[in-house]
């Protein structure tokens, strides 16, 4: 896959056509009396960037936490290549290929850059028995250095303890273990908050890499700008609900402020 002059990832032939791979369809959650996701369907293809936006309390994280299988929704289901899928934990959907990226909360502060890496999925070498084995740690280090190098992300050494890292630097090896796993999709809720502009700029450039290996790419972010420029699509929630489903290159960054305002959905009222 090339990159367009303006530096954003065309859409490969197959984007948007096919079975998802991952979809939702009918997702509702609530806490107590509060309906955070009312019925929710989406749908994200290979080789996709799609942004996920909506003012705050949108139920955006809610949606990101119930396909990370952080938290399990009341009602609908997930579809992972057009299978029904179910998950009791972050682990099992790790384990499904659903990579999740957090701000700060998604390594383990306490654990060097390769250890963060293979976290869950630690390689081993038999021992002289059978049920025996020992942690191949010089292998996981070697193959993190690589997988962190194919992602163009430069930490400086995979020893390096998390917790000592920039959050740009933070987000990179979440990023990179996300590629380094063969994973089907990455999810990312607001992986540029917190970061200065040239960290900001860093993420789109690991959102380009990981979708153009192939690995579609859920994008939640109040930059409004840079959703426009990195993502195929948008997909906008109001109130629990997918209002809109718009194609970057047919709306101005002013069009989804309107959607996400809820200004657009009156408009369309009246002309109805
Ligand atoms: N664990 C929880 N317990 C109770 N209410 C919650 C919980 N998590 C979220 N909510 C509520 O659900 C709604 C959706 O929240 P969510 O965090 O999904 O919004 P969001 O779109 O991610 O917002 P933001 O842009 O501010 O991050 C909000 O009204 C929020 O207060
Ligand atoms: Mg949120």
């Amino acid at each position: 896959m090339s990159f367009s002059t303006d530096g954003v990832v065309p859409n490969s032939a197959a984007a948007g056509t096919g079975t998802p791979v991952i979809a939702v369809r009918g997702i509702a959650k609530h806490f107590g009396s509060i309906q955070a996701l009312r019925s929710v369907d989406l749908d994200v293809h290979q080789g996709e960037v799609v942004g996920l936006i909506g003012d705050n309390g949108a139920g955006k994280s809610t949606l990101v936490n119930i396909l990370s299988g952080a938290l399990q929704p009341n009602a609908g289901t997930i579809l992972l290549d057009g299978e029904p899928v179910t998950f009791a934990s972050s682990l099992e959907a790790r384990r499904a290929g659903i990579e999740t990226v957090y701000q700060d909360l998604s390594l383990a502060p306490d654990l060097n850059v390769w250890q963060n890496i293979f976290l869950g999925r630690e390689k081993t070498v038999k021992g002289p028995l059978r049920f025996m084995g020992w942690l191949d740690r010089r292998s996981m280090a070697r193959e993190a250095e690589a997988d962190l190098e194919r992602t163009h992300i430069r930490i400086g050494s995979v020893t390096s303890l998390a917790g000592r890292l920039s959050g740009g630097q933070r987000q990179a090896i979440a990023v990179g273990r996300a590629v380094s796993w063969g994973s089907r999709v990455l999810l990312m809720d607001e992986p540029t908050a917190a970061l200065g502009v040239e960290q900001q700029e860093t993420v789109g450039e690991l959102v380009r890499s990981v979708s153009s290996h192939g690995v579609p790419v859920l994008l939640i972010t109040h930059n409004l700008p840079q959703v426009h420029r990195l993502a195929d699509r948008v997909a906008v929630l109001f109130h629990g609900h997918v209002v809109a489903d718009l194609r970057c290159s047919e709306v101005t960054v002013d069009d989804m402020v309107s959607w996400i305002t809820g200004a657009a959905l009156g408009a369309q009222h009246h002309a109805d």
